[in-house]
């Protein structure tokens, strides 16, 4: 049977594969699977009545795994997107680095206000070193078209984690922990006015929440960032969990809608 994996690639569905689909399926629709676990940092405040999320600065993060620590100190030091860059490049805390062809670090226009975050670079996207370029990508790229958004106008694209997980799996708590300071430095340095979170795995690292996606989408949230204006969130399934199960593709089109009106209120395209 003709299937497709989390990035959009074609491959034949086996027994593993299948309840790896049924298993993402649940989970994107907000059954949490343990040991599911929030991402390691300072606790958030609780939001479950006012969804701000406040994340003063990268240093501020719990440190409890090795590489972390190292992470939050670089990360620190990056000035510029620039030197982000170089810096993640550099960087070798992340075990997903020793078996990616290359770090994948952003694609889109600079001073774009909206900045798209998804999950990890898949097989083309490693090769090619852009996020979002196989099928997921072209996907994603059509439901932003919809609302009048392109990488080649006015967004910015990056991923929750910057090398490919063998296999296209999911990056583990503990790799999305030693990542999360550098996408926080990225936010901070992009200084996006507006942010969409693609998918479970950006939405619980940024929103440092372990809600599933399914309850995530339903509401916009903010982020606070130090120096920055409170930055606009909203979360929106992902492409490839949308290519896998169409039937969800109505509820992201009103997502898109409400985006758009959020857009337009901000005068974020003028
Ligand atoms: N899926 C993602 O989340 N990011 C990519 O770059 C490609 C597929």
């Amino acid at each position: 049977m003709q299937n497709q994996d989390y990035h959009g690639n074609s491959n034949l569905m086996d027994a593993k594969s299948a309840s790896r689909a049924l298993l993402d399926f649940w989970l994107e629709n907000g059954v949490s699977v343990p040991p599911i676990e929030p991402i390691p940092r300072n606790p958030a405040p609780k939001t479950a009545d006012k969804p701000i999320v406040k994340q003063i600065s990268t240093a501020k993060y719990a440190a409890p795994i090795d590489g972390q620590n190292l992470a939050i100190d670089l990360a620190k030091t990056a000035k510029t997107l620039d030197e982000l860059r170089d810096i993640l490049n550099d960087f070798d805390g992340c075990n997903l680095k020793k078996n990616a062809p290359q770090m994948v670090f952003s694609d889109g226009q600079i001073d774009a206000k909206i900045m798209v975050i998804g999950e990890a670079p898949g097989q083309e996207e490693a090769q090619i070193g852009k996020p979002f370029v196989g099928a997921a990508g072209k996907f994603l790229d059509e439901m932003l078209a919809s609302i009048g958004l392109s990488r080649e106008k006015n967004v910015y694209i990056t991923n929750t984690v910057n090398w490919r997980p063998p296999a296209n799996r999911t990056p583990t708590r503990d790799e999305i922990a030693i990542c999360l300071p550098f996408l926080m430095r990225h936010i901070e340095l992009k200084a996006p006015k507006m942010l969409i979170l693609v998918g479970g795995t950006a939405a619980n690292a940024v929103l440092n929440s372990n809600e599933g996606i399914t309850k995530l989408r339903k509401k916009p949230h903010k982020l606070e960032l130090a120096g920055l204006e409170p930055i606009d969130v909203f979360c929106l399934f992902h492409p490839a969990f949308l290519l896998r199960y169409p039937v969800q593709k109505s509820l992201t089109w009103k997502d898109l809608l409400t985006i758009e009106a959020q857009i337009k209120t901000m005068g974020l395209l003028e």
